[in-house]
Parts: structure tokens; C-alpha cells; sequence
């Protein structure tokens, strides 16, 4: 019978790429979602709208379901806003998580794919940062993610889950069918709002800081297409199905562009010279966050088929000339 693979948050923008993928190979999808952060136009698999924090509806769902591994997308995910309302976040993406697990563990399911985030590393020392990095995030929004993967990590050595962290990095594009895409109702990823302002939605740019210490003074960062991404979340959960062995990996391709270096690409794919505006930093912000991929490449035999600045941006853009 069909491998059955239940996602929280599998109507977001990361979630919706990989039940997409999921539903191409054959494994049976069912996803939970409450829709408040997406509005999607597709959903692939059998769908719940349905909130972690309600426990009984969520342990009614998994006990009838009773999936082969979870794969917890639901999060809350904007680093600004988890500075001004880190209960919010501790709440949400630690206190579901928990609510989660348990009910799991009620249902007997024991495989379990976490949406970590490179945010788990703050500042690092070394870059590109290896998974050995110490982990020091540097807001509420990365210490929820630490926090789970220190539960996750005492659990398994218990015995009582098998699991695999994807950290990921900046994840960015969108389907290359141009079926789905990043659905937020609330955007605020560099590329996204620059190619709204390209779009003529939002009416300028803001660049968050000019003075880090990076070639250009602008934030440096490993931009990830979501469907080498997808790929990646496939390999995993083959891998941790076959094998049961628990591991933490980086999600990223190894190399980093500036802020600078994103709008100048955007310009170039949409042909339109838009209005930018430099400003403060933003809170929360590290100057640059590059993955070092050995890891994932080595154990999953992942293999990036859209490394290219210039290929996200075209599929994102392909995405929002699509949307009205
Ligand atoms: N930026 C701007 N202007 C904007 C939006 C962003 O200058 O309008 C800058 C940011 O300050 C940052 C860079 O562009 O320097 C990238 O910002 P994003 O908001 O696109 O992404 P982040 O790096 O802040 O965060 C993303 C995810 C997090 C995740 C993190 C890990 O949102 O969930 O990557 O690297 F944890």
C-alpha cells in the first residue's frame, strides 16, 4: 500500500511544493492547515482546515489517518514580528509543535520531517555554517526553531521518534508548471516584495541596512529554489524511512548574493527599473548566511537542479504575472 504522509501547514508556500511533489510519486497526502497565513488556489491530497492548537480535532485526525511520518510545515515565519510578539511565537511554533507530538505519540507515529531554519545559527562563526555550528540564534523566531530541534533531539535519543531537520535557507521560486507559488497574504521575502514593487503593487523598495560588513554593505544570503527544496524533503523522507536514523541537514546551495545583487537580477528579469529606498536594518538581521550543503549532498544524494539566482526569480516572476 501507498506510503501515507500527513503535512501541517501543507497548503503554504514550501508545504503545497512538496505535496505536489509528493502526490507525483505516488505516496498518499493528507495535509492540515488552518489557512492563516496562505491563500491557496490548489491543495493537493486530502485536506483538513483544521488549527494544531485544537488537540482533540488533531489526535482525531491522526489517530484516522494514522500516517507513516508528519511533515510540520505550520509555523510562524516572520523574523520583525517574532521580536515584537515573541510569545506569539513561542505559542505557535513551539506550543503546537509540543501539542504535535503528543499527539503522535498518542497515535503511534514516530517519523517525523521538521522545517527548521537557518535562523537556528545567529551570527556564525564560519561560513559557509556547517550543521556543527554552535547554535545562537538572535531572535524569538530562530529560538522557537532551536528549541524544537533540542526537543526533537532529546526524544530520539530516547527512542521515542525517529526525525530529520531540514534547515533551510532563503527558499525562493516557485513550481516550474507554474501551478502553485508563494501564496502569503502578507509577503515579505526580498524577492517577493520586489518583484510586488516591480509589479507596480507595492509602490518602492526598501533596502533594510547599507552598512554590514559585506562587499556591498547589503545582507547576504543563500537563495534555495523551492523545488530542489521539494526534492530534498523527498530524499529525506526515504531516507528516514528506510533507514530510522535521525539527522539535522542544511538546505541551501553553498553560495550567497547581497540585497544589491537580488534587486539588480530583478530588474534584469522583469525589464522594469523600479523605484528602491535604502533604510535602517532591519531587527534580527544577520549579515550573512550561507549554508555549507556536504552534509545533505553526501547523505541524500542531493543534487540542485535549480541553482541559479537568475531561474528563481524568473519562475517567481512567471508566479506573479499569473496572480491578478
Ligand atoms: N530585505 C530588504 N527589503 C525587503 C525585504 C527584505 O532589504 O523588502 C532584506 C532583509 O533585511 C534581509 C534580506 O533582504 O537582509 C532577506 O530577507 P528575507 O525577509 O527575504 O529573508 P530572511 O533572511 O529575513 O528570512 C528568511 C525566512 C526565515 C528564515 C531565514 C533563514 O523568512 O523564515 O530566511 O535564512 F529563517
Amino acid at each position: 500500500s501507498k506510503v501515507k504522509v500527513l503535512l501541517t501547514g501543507g497548503a503554504g508556500y514550501i508545504g503545497s511544493h512538496v505535496a505536489k511533489l509528493l502526490t507525483k510519486y505516488d505516496y498518499e497526502v493528507i495535509i492540515i492547515d488552518n489557512l492563516f497565513s496562505s491563500q491557496p488556489q490548489k491543495v493537493y491530497g486530502r485536506f483538513y482546515k483544521s488549527d494544531l492548537r485544537e488537540e482533540g480535532k488533531l489526535l482525531e485526525i491522526i489517530k484516522k489517518e494514522k500516517p507513516d511520518i508528519v511533515l510540520h510545515f505550520a509555523s510562524f515565519i516572520s523574523v520583525p514580528e517574532s521580536i515584537e510578539k515573541p510569545f506569539l511565537y513561542y505559542e505557535n511554533n513551539v506550543g503546537n509543535t509540543i501539542k504535535l507530538l503528543s499527539a503522535m505519540k498518542k497515535a503511534g507515529v514516530k517519523n517525523f520531517l521538521f522545517s527548521s531554519s537557518a535562523a537556528v545559527y545567529g551570527i556564525p562563526d564560519i561560513i559557509p555554517v556547517p550543521e556543527t555550528a554552535e547554535l545562537k540564534p538572535i531572535n524569538p523566531y530562530g529560538e522557537t526553531k532551536a528549541i524544537i530541534e533540542k526537543i526533537l533531539r532529546d526524544m530520539a535519543e530516547a527512542g521515542e521518534i525517529n526525525y530529520i531537520s531540514l534547515r533551510y535557507f532563503n527558499v525562493a521560486g516557485a513550481d516550474p508548471e507554474g501551478e502553485i507559488g508563494p501564496n502569503y497574504k502578507q509577503p515579505t521575502h526580498l524577492i517577493i516584495r520586489a518583484l510586488k514593487v516591480a509589479k507596480g503593487e507595492i509602490p518602492y523598495l526598501e533596502i533594510y541596512g547599507t552598512d554590514y560588513p559585506t562587499p556591498d554593505g547589503t545582507c547576504i544570503r543563500d537563495y534555495i529554489h523551492v523545488m530542489d527544496l521539494a526534492t530534498a524533503h523527498l530524499l529525506a523522507l526515504e531516507y528516514l524511512l528506510s533507514k530510522g536514523e535521525s539527522i539535522v541537514l542544511n538546505c541551501g546551495y553553498g553560495r550567497g548574493f547581497s540585497v544589491r545583487e537580488v534587486i539588480s537580477v530583478v530588474k534584469k528579469v522583469t525589464g522594469i527599473d523600479f523605484k528602491v529606498i535604502e533604510t535602517k536594518r532591519r531587527a534580527g538581521d544577520p549579515p550573512i548566511l550561507i549554508a555549507d550543503n556536504t552534509r545533505i549532498k553526501k547523505i541524500l544524494k542531493w543534487e540542485p537542479k535549480y541553482d541559479s539566482l537568475e531561474t528563481i526569480i524568473k519562475d517567481s516572476w512567471k508566479w506573479e504575472l499569473k496572480q491578478k
